[in-house]
């Protein structure tokens, strides 16, 4: 399986702050918040990414993560235009997913919760598509799904006006190689946008949309708004001072897949040194 973030968009709920720099690139405490959904997705075993970006924002992106060798993965870049919805994300990267599956992830969205990886982990496999439903007090603000009373999906609504239920779907979506075909049938929505609803409720058409609902243990943060990404920012340093473990460090997430040595985790860490960060990744070779 192969992934795919995306990380373009214009950020214009957080401007003036994200005029100048990409909002995946601005820190959540202690890291870029596009740390938060690469770590995600390399928790769930995938190895081979396409970040998706402006073309303004690649140069800073290529300089932050380069190509992944050093963490035993493989980056690649790909550039979208105009932010036309998160459906396009299939079209520019059809020849990155080519014969595979394919997990995509908003590189705004951050998901932290007990037995996460291994639960991501068991949808590499997919066939047909793996969403979420997540329990939220906004659910207008984002795709809507509905459940009969044997928790059947029923229906998916992009943004409704009155949501039929209080089920979001996060910004994590698992697809067999046939949402390619599926993107390119995808028409502009109302706002102009290429929905990934679009394709979801397709997948449900077909009756294979499988929807696993995210337990209220798990926290998943969007971090769009000024307050939502305060928010998202003191999660993780109250969780991360209170454990002593890091939410989403790609180097301790690479060494634990045996993606990388203990040799090269040292290398890593002297990379940071004298840095809270890069003492954190020493660490975890005495623990
Ligand atoms: P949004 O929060 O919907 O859009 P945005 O980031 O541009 O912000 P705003 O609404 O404040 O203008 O996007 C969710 C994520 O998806 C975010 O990480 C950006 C990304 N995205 C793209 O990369 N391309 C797109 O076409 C869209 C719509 C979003």
């Amino acid at each position: 399986m192969r992934g795919v973030v995306l990380a373009g968009g214009t950020g214009s709920r957080l401007w003036p702050i994200t005029k100048g720099i990409s909002k995946q690139l601005l820190p959540i405490y202690d890291k870029p918040l596009i740390h938060y959904s690469l770590g995600t997705l390399m928790l769930a075993g995938i190895r081979e990414f396409l970040i998706i970006t402006t073309s303004v924002d690649q140069p800073s992106f290529k300089r932050l993560l380069g190509n992944g060798e050093e963490l035993g993965i493989e980056i690649s870049f790909a550039v979208q235009e105009n932010p036309e919805g998160l459906a396009q994300a299939f079209l520019i990267g059809e020849e990155f997913i080519a014969e595979e599956r394919v997990a995509l992830i908003l590189g705004d969205n951050i998901f932290h919760g007990a037995g996460l990886g291994s639960q991501l982990n068991s949808f590499t496999e997919i066939v047909g598509a793996q969403i979420f439903a997540y329990a939220v007090s906004d659910p207008q603000s984002y795709g809507v799904v509905e459940f009969n009373s044997i928790n059947e999906v029923i229906s998916i609504e992009e943004k409704p006006e009155k949501p039929k239920s209080k089920y979001a779907i996060p910004g994590l979506y698992f697809y067999d190689n046939s949402v390619v075909e599926i993107a390119k049938q995808v028409r502009p929505s109302k706002r102009g946008e290429l929905e990934i609803s679009s394709i979801n409720q397709e997948f449900l058409r077909r009756g294979t949309l499988k929807t696993t609902i995210l337990e209220r243990g798990t926290a998943w943060l969007d971090t769009g708004t000024f307050s939502t990404f305060h928010s998202a920012a003191s999660y993780v340093q109250i969780i991360e001072a209170r454990q002593g473990n890091k939410i989403s460090c790609l180097e301790e997430i690479a060494w634990r897949n045996h993606w990388i040595s203990d040799t090269q985790l040292v290398y890593l860490a002297n990379q940071y040194k004298g840095n809270p960060y890069g003492e954190y990744i020493f660490k975890l070779l005495q623990n």
